[in-house]
């Protein structure tokens, strides 16, 4: 029997717990193992990967689901569990990435616009017999003098929108994940900047997946935070960060939608985490409000295993400490004076 979408969307922000976003593309895990000095090969990139799924505390305690990249489906750990398997195990669901990149946009000079539409239903047909059981699409949005042009927003909320139904067509979940993204050019990239640019694509995004006919209980929404470009002058405090990052998500995402899980976009990592944290302080929300890093949750992992096995115990500690202080935050419950603690 087919499991409904809205349970598997509730598995996925279930309470204290957020999504490993470990779907790095063969390229972008290149350039997290390059910063470490190792070589990427299939071997190490699979290495690596069966070590964090095998943290055990992180994976079954404060992890719902896990977003791979279609190599890493495929492949088995070393002594032939497949990868999908031992997420499953702890209690876990698999993801896919399903897009295939965000390529320039014909005709908008500094614009993406994010491929992969082309084959999907036979995409998604052979990913659910793979074991997943939600994907993740991501469209790019880029703050700039002029920029974003309406025809890009509209553009990437339509693909996001016909990626959704097609998922919810095959029994996948759909993460619909519109990235405004925070390590723009401009300096004037201020946090005002970016709600008016994220309220603006996620009321388009929404208007998109209604017309599609998506169900909005049968997905799960990753935004960006309401926050200052790396590069702006003048940067937030956490607590602006947080209440406006609510009052914006409060203006645009239905309560329908089971929750909301965040991207970290390049913020450090604890900050990531204070910033999740403030935010379920401020509740009761309509939703559920998670995580869904990548580098926020691997990066402390990453440099402690720089590709050695006698590594592996300090950087399964690393991780587990990370996805542990998140799964605090995914309830309000973080403290700098726990981080310290438990480091
Ligand atoms: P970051 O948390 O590193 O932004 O990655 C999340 C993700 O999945 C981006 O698509």
């Amino acid at each position: 029997m087919t499991e409904r979408l809205e349970d598997i969307a509730a598995a996925m922000v279930a309470k204290g717990k957020g999504i490993l976003a470990a779907d790095e593309s063969s390229g972008t895990i290149k350039k997290r193992f390059d910063s470490i000095g190792v070589v990427s090969t299939e071997d190490s990139r699979r290495d690596y990967r069966e070590m964090l799924f095998r943290t055990e505390n992180a994976m079954s305690g404060y992890i719902s689901g896990v977003i791979l990249y279609d190599e890493t489906l495929r492949q088995k750990a070393k002594d032939g569990t497949p990868l999908a398997e031992l997420i499953r195990a702890a209690g876990a669901v698999p993801g896919i990435k399903v897009d295939a990149g965000a390529q320039d946009m014909p005709f908008f000079p500094g614009e993406k616009i994010t491929e992969g539409l082309d084959g999907l239903r036979g995409r998604l047909k052979e990913y659910y017999e793979l074991g997943a059981r939600f994907a993740k699409w991501r469209a790019v949005i880029d703050i700039a003098d002029g920029l974003p042009t309406w025809g890009c927003v509209k553009q990437n909320a339509q693909a996001l929108a016909r990626y959704a139904a097609l998922c919810q067509e095959q029994g996948i979940v759909p993460i619909v994940e519109p990235e405004v993204l925070m390590d723009g050019p401009v300096a004037a990239h201020d946090i005002d900047r970016c709600y008016e640019v994220t309220e603006w694509v996620l009321k388009t995004v929404f208007t998109e997946l209604f017309d599609a006919r998506v169900m909005l209980e049968g997905m799960v929404l990753k935004p960006n935070m309401v926050i200052a470009g790396k590069n702006a002058k003048k940067q937030a405090s956490a607590e602006e960060v947080a209440e406006k990052t609510l009052r914006c998500l409060k203006s645009t995402v239905p309560p329908a939608v089971p929750g909301i899980a965040f991207l970290s976009g390049g913020q450090s990592d604890q900050d990531a985490t204070r910033h999740l944290s403030l935010m379920n302080a401020a509740g009761p929300l309509p939703w559920a409000l998670t995580f869904s890093y990548g580098r926020a949750l691997q990066a402390a992992a990453l440099a402690a295993w720089l590709g050695k096995d006698d590594n592996v115990p300090a950087a399964q500690k690393a991780f587990d400490h990370r996805a542990r202080m998140n799964g605090l935050a995914a309830t309000g419950e973080w403290s700098p004076a726990l981080e310290r603690e438990a480091s």
